[in-house]
This record gives structure tokens, C-alpha cells and sequence, in this order.
């Protein structure tokens, strides 16, 4: 704990939110900006709250001194793969030039740590399905290469200037709280834990397995589900290693192994007690057979160990979420 403030841009969104969260129960100061483009206030359980833009740099210079800000956790960004194939200005605007902005407000205001949440998708599709942190990056669409351009002026302002960071660099995201406070209301969502929630509980009539012609065991594409409370986690541990003086880094935050899409299918029925309406249809474009992490990494350097490396939990969190979206659109208690 510190005495000092920290700002979690993209606080109100999924993965900020969870872990506004944790930082909140750890008694940090916090103060979330958040333009709510897609969060909601009422999912920050913790902190002050700041409505805004990280493009806006009267605004960010003005909460960096406000609230004595040290240490930057940075989730602020668009993050629909196909959309930003359709619009790649868009992701470019907010991910890559906004986050310039706060790098700049960032280096004006002697923040000293900065915390990055980086994607997978800077990997594109490596050869042999798995990513190591040296993997060379290859990004196939925009978002992902605009994540990759913020790791890139991340490194160069560190090596320039007093700030350190860490980027995180997500596999498969799923889950939610377990007390059910807070957890993913991204619409129109594409992930496929959320959507196959989405369709257990009446949302969609059916859905579809993209492919299963692929050299994987069951003929599905096959990824590394983690749960968004040991995702959180990475990044207070992450806070810790840079407050301890450590050295700017990348790491990879997967649990290192993966599930095919008919063993999360298979899941989301056994947990939820009834079969789901599933469609097969051909490749989606863009996609890896394999895409699994190796994530030994931030074991040893933030001393991470998820604690919820379990598919069905990670399921039936989801699930219990979206029923509780289903009663309440805003997904809300009232
Ligand atoms: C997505 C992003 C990726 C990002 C990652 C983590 C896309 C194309 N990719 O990865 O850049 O790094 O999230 O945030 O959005 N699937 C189905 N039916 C569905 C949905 C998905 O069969 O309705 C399959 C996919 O073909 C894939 C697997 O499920 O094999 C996972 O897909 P998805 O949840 O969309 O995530 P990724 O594409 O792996």
C-alpha cells in the first residue's frame, strides 16, 4: 500500500473494474478515468471516479496532480478485433495516439510506474501455436498491432525517462467476480465463453463453432482460458515488482495450457445442466488452430500464482453473470 494515488484509466470497463476492485479491498488510493464508451460507473466499487478521456490532456494533467498519481494502470482502449479490421483509425486513435497523450502527461507529472495491458494478438499466429515473450510479434490486425505500438513507446520512454512498466499481455480473458458484483457486459461481444453464456441463457438461440477442421485433437481451435480475478491479480503484483524497483518488462498472463472449443462447450453445458443449440460452420478468418501461452515468466518475476485455474469455475462465473444480466440489462443489482 501506498500513499500515493493510482490512476486506472478504463476502470469502469471488465478487466479494470475487477481490478479496481482488488486494488480497492488492498486499501489503494485510487481514481479511475473512464469516458464509459463501454463501462459503467456502477461497476467501480472503489475509488473516486473521473469521466473522461485519456486524449484529454488538460484533464489527465489535472487528475495526475490532483490525486498525487505515481503509478499509471492503463486499460483505456477499443477492443473488437473485427471492428478494428473495419475501422483500424478508430483503434489506432484510442489505443495508440490517446495513449500518447497519457504517456506525455505521464512523463510531464513524474509518474514513475506504468502498467499496460498488452494482448496476445501481438503474436498473430505463431508457428507452433505456442508464445513465449520473445516470440516475434506479428500482429494480423489492427488492434493488435495498435497494442504493439504502445509496448514499443513504452520501451522507448522508459529507456528516455524515469518510467518503468509492465505490459501484461492477455491470452483468453473469461469470468467473473464470484460474489457476482461486477463482471462483462461488452455488447454485440464475440469472445466465445461469453457468447456460449449468452446462448445458455436464452439470449441467442444458437450458436457457432468456428471450424473444426483444424490438426488439433477434436478439430477446434484450442486457447488459453484465464479468469479475470488471477488476470486482476497479475497487475497488483505487477504494482508491487515496479514499487520494489524492478526492471520495465513484457510477460505473457495465461495459466500455459489450453481447452478446444467443444471442451468449453462442453463446459458451459455441464455447468449450466442443459445442451446449448450449437451450429459447426467453417474457419473464422484470422484465426490460430492454437494459440497457448508460456507464462513462466511472471511466476518467478511478479511471484503470480492464479488461483482459479479451473474451467468450470471459470464457466460458472460466467454464467452466473449473465443471468444475472438477463434479469437486469444493466446487470446491476437495483
Ligand atoms: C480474441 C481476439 C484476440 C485477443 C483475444 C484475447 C479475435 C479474432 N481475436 O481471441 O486478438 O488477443 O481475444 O482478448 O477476436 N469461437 C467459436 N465460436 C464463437 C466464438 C469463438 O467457435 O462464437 C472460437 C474461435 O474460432 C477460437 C476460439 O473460439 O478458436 C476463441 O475465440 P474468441 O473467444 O473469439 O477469442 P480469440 O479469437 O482467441
Amino acid at each position: 500500500m501506498s500513499s500515493k494515488g493510482i490512476l486506472v484509466t478504463g476502470g469502469a470497463g471488465y478487466i479494470g473494474s475487477h481490478t479496481v476492485r482488488q486494488l480497492g479491498e488492498a486499501g489503494e488510493k485510487i481514481v479511475v478515468l473512464d469516458n464509459l464508451s463501454t463501462g459503467f460507473e456502477k461497476s467501480i466499487l472503489h475509488g473516486d471516479f473521473v469521466k473522461g478521456d485519456t486524449g484529454d490532456s488538460d484533464l489527465v494533467a489535472k487528475v495526475l496532480k490532483d490525486f498525487d498519481v505515481d503509478t499509471v494502470i492503463h486499460f483505456a482502449a477499443h477492443t473488437i478485433v473485427p471492428e478494428s479490421v473495419t475501422n483500424p483509425l478508430k483503434y489506432y486513435w484510442n489505443n495508440t495516439c490517446s495513449t500518447r497523450n497519457l504517456l506525455e502527461q505521464c512523463n510531464k507529472h513524474g509518474v514513475k510506474n506504468f502498467i499496460f495491458s498488452s494482448t496476445a494478438a501481438v503474436y498473430g499466429i505463431p508457428e507452433s501455436g505456442y508464445a513465449k515473450e520473445d516470440t516475434p510479434t506479428a500482429p494480423i490486425n489492427p488492434y493488435g498491432s495498435s497494442k504493439l505500438m504502445t509496448e514499443m513507446m513504452l520501451k522507448d520512454l522508459s529507456l528516455a525517462s524515469d518510467l518503468n512498466f509492465v505490459a501484461l499481455r492477455y491470452f483468453n480473458v473469461a469470468g467473473s467476480d464470484p460474489q457476482c458484483r461486477i463482471g462483462q457486459s461488452t455488447p454485440e461481444a464475440t469472445l466465445l465463453i461469453k457468447v456460449a453464456a449468452e446462448a445458455a441463457v436464452g439470449k441467442r438461440p444458437e450458436l457457432y463453432i468456428f471450424g473444426t477442421d483444424y490438426p488439433t485433437e477434436d478439430g477446434t481451435g484450442v486457447r488459453d482460458y484465464i479468469h479475470v480475478e488471477d488476470l486482476a491479480d497479475a497487475h497488483l503484483r505487477a504494482l508491487d515488482y515496479l514499487r520494489d524497483g524492478g526492471e520495465s518488462t513484457v510477460l505473457n498472463v495465461g495459466y500455459g495450457h489450453g481447452y478446444s472449443v467443444r471442451e468449453v462447450l462442453d463446459a458451459v453445458a455441464r455447468v449450466d445442466g442443459k445442451p446449448l443449440n450449437i451450429i459447426e460452420k467453417e474457419r473464422r478468418a484470422g484465426d490460430s488452430p492454437i494459440l497457448i501461452s508460456v507464462a513462466d515468466e511472471i511466476k518467478t518475476k511478479l511471484n503470480w500464482t492464479p488461483k482459479h485455474d479451473d474451467l468450470d469455475e471459470i464457466v460458472k462465473t460466467s454464467l452466473d453473470w449473465e443471468y444475472k444480466l438477463k434479469d437486469n440489462p444493466e446487470g446491476f443489482a437495483k
